[in-house]
């Protein structure tokens, strides 16, 4: 059984991959501090992993902890190592994610996305682990690249978050490279997940005022919320507003357990860095989808125009060619399932998890 540490397990994105792997009987090793996510999500998984028949076989655990903690992430590694079962794949998400945050807070952005990731290298390292899937995102390419975005359009973030990310995959590269190691990296660059688990369960579970679209929509669909502002009505597309390549989560998921087998796959690796683009190469206009929101879930939802946001881009879409051909994965789930599994979300959990 293949043993894999999920840092950043209880986030949003970490806590519906932890759900996959144990459908498909990994047994899986959650590493949060919980900085940014609710243990709650976390309780919910060891219940469904106890009321559902199909993971009995797999195990879980969570330790809450600072992946900038060296001994904390040691701890994990050797009692894992120590029950005769290592950790052998690393999945790791945790980090710092608000563009205007890492603006107004470069240091820690740099700290806990760069230093964090160099500590789990290092413990990676002393224990001899090499497989490492890391959440990047589609938010390095270059604002002057048109889409759809391969893997080979320029890198040039313009933020702190957008730079902490580039820069990783740098690292990750130079580590590659080095044949005393042997390591096997794959870096998965993320368009926009959105969605929740069909369950209504697992979903998104922002801390405050939504900086991204799909939470704010559902906040002003059930009220919490008076309007949502559109950013900017006179952008260059069919209809005014920005165009976005939206992922369902559970899609985004899949494209996870994908890149685990890649990595762990028959064809020998040996010092290997891969970047793939997860998104589904279909572009959605935000006035496209309030629309398909309103009809799928069969209520209104009040909008009006706001200038556009600093550095928004007009259009932003994926060529998911790469992880088709490398991953063997697609996108299955369409915009309407992600508009109907959101709210789902939304109406079962109104003050979240
Ligand atoms: P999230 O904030 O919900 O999850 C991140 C998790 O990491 C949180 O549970 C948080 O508590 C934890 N964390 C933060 N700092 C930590 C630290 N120092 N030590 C241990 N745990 C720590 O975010 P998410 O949306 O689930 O994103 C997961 C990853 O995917 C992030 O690295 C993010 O940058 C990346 N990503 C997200 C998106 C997106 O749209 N959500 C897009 C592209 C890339
Ligand atoms: C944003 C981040 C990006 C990050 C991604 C996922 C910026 C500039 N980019 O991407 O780095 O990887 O989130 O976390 O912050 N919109 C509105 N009203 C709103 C919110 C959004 O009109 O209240 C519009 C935006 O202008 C954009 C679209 O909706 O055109 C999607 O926005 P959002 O969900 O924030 O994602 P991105 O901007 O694509």
């Amino acid at each position: 059984m293949k043993k894999i540490l999920v840092t950043g397990g209880a986030g949003y994105i970490g806590i519906h991959i932890c759900l996959l792997l144990l459908e498909q009987e990994f047994d899986v090793v959650i590493v949060d501090s919980l900085t940014n996510s609710n243990e709650n999500s976390i309780k919910r998984l060891f219940d469904y992993k106890n009321k559902n028949f199909d993971i009995k076989n797999s195990t879980l655990q969570f330790y809450k902890g600072d992946i900038r903690d060296l001994e904390f992430l040691r701890k994990v590694f050797l009692e894992s190592r120590n029950s005769g079962n290592s950790i052998d794949n690393v999945i790791h998400l945790a980090g710092l994610k608000s563009v205007s945050q890492s603006i107004d807070f470069p240091g820690k952005y740099w700290e806990v996305n760069v230093y964090g990731t160099l500590q789990i290298l290092k413990v990676m390292e002393e224990f001899e682990c090499k497989n490492f899937v890391f959440s990047s995102s589609a938010t390095i390419y270059s604002q002057m690249q048109e889409s759809p975005l391969n893997e080979n359009a320029q890198i040039s973030p313009i933020n702190p978050y957008g730079k902490t990310k580039a820069t990783v995959e740098e690292i990750l590269k130079d580590f590659s490279k080095n044949k005393k190691q042997f390591w096997n990296f794959i870096s998965l660059r993320y368009f926009n997940p959105v969605g929740a688990h069909p369950s209504g369960m697992f979903g998104e579970d922002p801390i405050g005022i939504p900086n991204n679209l799909f939470p704010y929509i559902c906040q002003v669909g059930s009220a919490r919320r008076d309007t949502l502002s559109i950013f900017g009505n006179n952008w260059p597309t069919n209809d005014g507003t920005c165009i976005r390549d939206y992922i369902h989560i559970m899609d985004l998921a899949d494209g996870h357990i994908a890149a685990l087998n890649f990595l762990n796959g028959e064809i020998d690796k040996v010092g290997s860095f891969i970047a793939v683009n997860l998104g589904t190469g279909v572009g959605t206009s935000v006035l496209e989808l309030v629309e398909i929101f309103e009809k799928v879930n069969k209520l209104k939802i009040n909008t009006h125009f706001t200038s556009r946001r600093l550095g928004d881009k007009a259009v932003v879409y994926a060529n998911p060619e790469m992880a088709h051909k490398v991953l063997n994965w697609t996108s299955k789930r369409n915009i309407e399932d992600m508009c109907r599994d959101a709210w789902n979300w939304q109406l079962k959990n109104p003050s979240g998890y």
